[in-house]
């Protein structure tokens, strides 16, 4: 029995050893170990054995299971470290260079001013909030103070949606008709409307104006808004926020001055006009060589606007200021046309 054993040693021992792939081995080690394997059987058969002879067979027999198991495990090693050689061989890998640079794609002009802006305002507490595209004539024009018989409610200077003859709505519930809002002053009256003062948003966005495209025009384009409402807001405080966002935005040495302006939803109104950023005021061709740039509108939100969302006018006071992003973004990056920002052209947008 001891020499059968042993004889199944060497005889496993050859066969494992000179065995060339893993499907083989696999069926190997069902031959020797499995249920019905050799080692298995002369295991079973040790019950049989005269009593004095078990533990010494006994022994042995185990003794041979492992060592099986062990040639198994490291020829199995082996034929896998083989395989991985071959492949390599194979595909010609070499794992010790680089991996392919992913390219990453950067932001739109458009994205990383309007986050600027934002983020630029959010430390003096302005929350930036989003409004529906898609909206009524009230929000668009009437609540804004805006007269039915102001120019641009003209269909020549708003987009009208579908079917819009239900203009008489206006005076039963408050919508008229559906349009493509053209100012994000929209934001505005939807903000007051669902909350009560003290309040500071911010509310970027897309407008629509039916203009013919061409280097300055677009009939889609981006604006951002800004209101405040609280006891006691003054007009220095909006220019200290506009004075601040210039800074942060362009330069901390850029000059900022106003101008009287008319807005129908502001009293007094503005616009405000940033020192030239390309000729620091010296005068040249961006700015018409009068070394400003108009940047934006704004004034203190008019006491008709409060009481059509149901502000008590008597007690606060606001400001509002709207601009437009394409041209900030044109401003600050020398950009000179504004049909480059929807053209996807990767040589443009990978500059920012
Ligand atoms: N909505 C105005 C425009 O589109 C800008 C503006 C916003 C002016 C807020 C004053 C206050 O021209």
């Amino acid at each position: 029995m001891i020499k059968e054993i042993e004889k199944l040693n060497k005889e496993a021992q050859n066969s494992i050893s000179s065995c060339k792939n893993l499907n083989e081995l696999q069926e190997l080690k069902v031959t020797y170990l499995g249920k019905k394997g050799r080692i298995t059987n002369i295991l079973k058969t040790i019950g049989k054995l005269p009593a004095k002879q078990r533990p010494k067979i006994g022994q042995k027999a185990n003794e041979l299971k492992n060592k099986i198991s062990s040639y198994i495990n490291s020829h199995k090693k082996l034929l896998e470290n083989t395989k991985q050689e071959k492949i390599k061989e194979e595909i010609n890998l070499d794992i010790t260079l680089p991996g392919d640079k992913i390219p990453a794609g950067s932001k739109h002009p458009i994205s990383k001013i309007t986050e600027d802006i934002c983020e630029i305002l959010s430390p003096l507490g302005f929350k930036t909030v989003l409004g529906p595209e898609m909206e009524t004539e009230y929000h668009n024009f009437e609540a804004l103070n805006i007269p039915t018989e102001h120019p641009s409610r003209d269909v020549f200077d708003t987009f009208y949606l579908g079917n819009s003859k239900n203009a008489k709505v206006l005076e039963t519930n408050k919508t008229g008709k559906w349009l493509l809002r053209s100012q994000t002053s929209t934001v505005q009256i939807r903000i007051m409307e669902n909350y009560s003062p003290p309040l500071k948003i911010v509310a970027p966005g897309k407008v629509y104006r039916p203009d013919t495209p061409d280097a300055s025009h677009s009939f889609m384009f981006h604006q951002i808004e800004g209101l405040m409402v609280d006891k006691n807001v003054t007009f220095s405080q909006l220019k200290g926020t506009l004075l601040f966002l210039a800074q942060e935005l362009f330069t901390p040495d850029i000059k900022v001055r106003f101008r009287p302006h008319f807005f129908p939803f502001t009293e007094p109104s503005v616009e405000m006009d940033i020192s030239c950023i390309i000729c620091q005021g010296k005068g040249c061709r961006v700015c018409s060589n009068t070394g400003w740039l108009e940047i934006l509108g704004a004034g203190m939100v008019d006491p008709n606007v409060f009481k059509t969302v149901g502000y008590n006018h008597n007690k606060y006071t606001g400001f509002a200021f709207g601009m437009g992003v394409e041209r900030l973004a044109m401003l600050k990056y020398g950009i000179e046309d504004i049909r480059l920002f929807t053209e996807n052209d990767i040589r443009f947008l990978k500059q920012f």
